[in-house]
């Protein structure tokens, strides 16, 4: 056993399954391999805002988490202690609450905090390692963007749903004979859509990365119709950029609140005499139990950056690369937004296998 010392896990960003198995994972293995005391920040970064919040987590209190969604941490994606709402003279502001954190990290006695986020949170957490706070990141993300790592924690679970989904939506397609458009998660990158449409046998896959025609769309249900086929999927991810026009020329109506899926399914109908549904997958995609993947992962995630932090490796991230676990530089995985690469192995089989991405006629 090293010297004891004291650190601290925090979950930041979207939630999604997987992250109590890393919780439980760091809390297991920085106690029974180093007999180190652990601090649970609650709230994403909020916990180091209002240090009074965090608890001591134990052996004990991470008992039967594993296959646990969520996180038992809390999570929040939308405060940044770097502009940090705060309420003065009635009037909500922000200010810059990073030395804060970092006074935080003292007065808890933390040496050391591993963070588990995605983009948002794992640039937080550079930005704090810059101030000079010990940091070790873990990347966790639905979304599937962060650099430098094949996997992101929570990307295999989501991919579960996302697959089922469309197992579900086939059946009931066949049966009405229904064109059904269902949107998937993924705010700058499609690897959802992509993955899960693929494993969901989808029909037309639309990404932000590939900018597709409503025409094409359209084609490429006909094609099917051609054929004998009477219904068929279009996946779509959430972060795709509709086109202007529908297929006919005329503007796209878009009313504020809608969906993606709301819009195509309204376009399509133009240019299919079939029913057309839509649908939106939306948090479904981050709930419920981790996969075995998504466990695995997290356990080997876990253990993984209790060692850094035993090396004092700070500033790093650790990744699966080739199906091996390393470490990269946190400064190298946040940016650029991982995206598909539209050259891609999986892209060219899923158009050998009739795939279309509504790009080409
Ligand atoms: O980053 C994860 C993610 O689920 C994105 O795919 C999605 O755009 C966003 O979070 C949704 O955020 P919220 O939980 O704030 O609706």
């Amino acid at each position: 056993m090293g010297q004891m010392r004291t650190i601290g896990v925090v979950t930041g960003g979207g939630d999604c399954p997987g992250l109590n198995a890393a919780i439980r994972a760091i809390v297991r293995s920085a106690k029974l391999e180093l007999g180190w005391r652990i601090i649970g920040v609650t709230d994403g970064f909020d916990g180091l805002v209002h240090p009074e919040q965090c608890r001591e987590l134990t052996i004990e209190s991470v008992r039967g988490i594993l296959p646990r969604g969520g996180t038992i941490l809390g999570s929040t994606n939308s405060r940044d202690p770097f502009a940090y709402p705060v309420k003065e003279n009635g009037r909500t502001t922000t200010k810059d609450c990073s030395p804060r954190c970092l006074e935080a990290m003292r007065q808890l006695g933390i040496d050391a905090l591993i963070v588990i986020g995605g983009n948002g949170t794992l640039t937080i957490a550079h930005r704090l390692s810059q101030m000079g706070m010990k940091v070790v990141g873990v990347p966790k993300t639905i979304d599937n963007d962060l650099q430098l790592t094949d996997v992101s924690l929570g990307f295999d679970s989501a991919l579960h749903v996302a697959m089922d989904a469309i197992d579900r939506l086939h059946t009931t397609a066949e049966s009405h004979h229904r064109v059904m458009v269902v949107e998937m998660m993924g705010r700058d990158a499609g690897w959802i859509a992509l993955d899960g449409g693929v494993a969901g046998g989808a029909d037309v896959i639309l990404l932000p990365e590939i900018p597709f025609t409503i025409e094409n769309v359209c084609a490429a249900l006909r094609r099917r119709e051609a054929t004998g086929r009477t219904s068929s999927i279009i996946v779509v991810a959430e972060g795709v950029k509709l086109p202007e026009r529908s297929a006919s020329g005329k503007p796209i109506p878009k009313q504020p609140g809608d969906h993606v899926a709301d819009t195509l399914a309204h376009a399509i109908r133009e240019c299919s005499e079939k029913e057309v549904r839509a649908m939106v997958l939306g948090h479904m995609q981050r709930g419920g139990s981790p996969s075995p993947f998504d466990r695995v992962l997290a356990t080997r995630f876990g253990a993984a950056s209790v060692d850094l932090v035993s090396k004092e490796a700070y500033g790093q991230m650790v990744s699966l690369q080739g199906g091996k676990i390393g470490s990269v530089p946190l400064a190298g995985a946040i940016s650029p937004v991982r995206l598909v690469d539209a050259e891609s192995e999986t892209l060219r089989a899923a158009r050998a296998v009739g795939i279309s991405f509504g790009d080409r006629p």
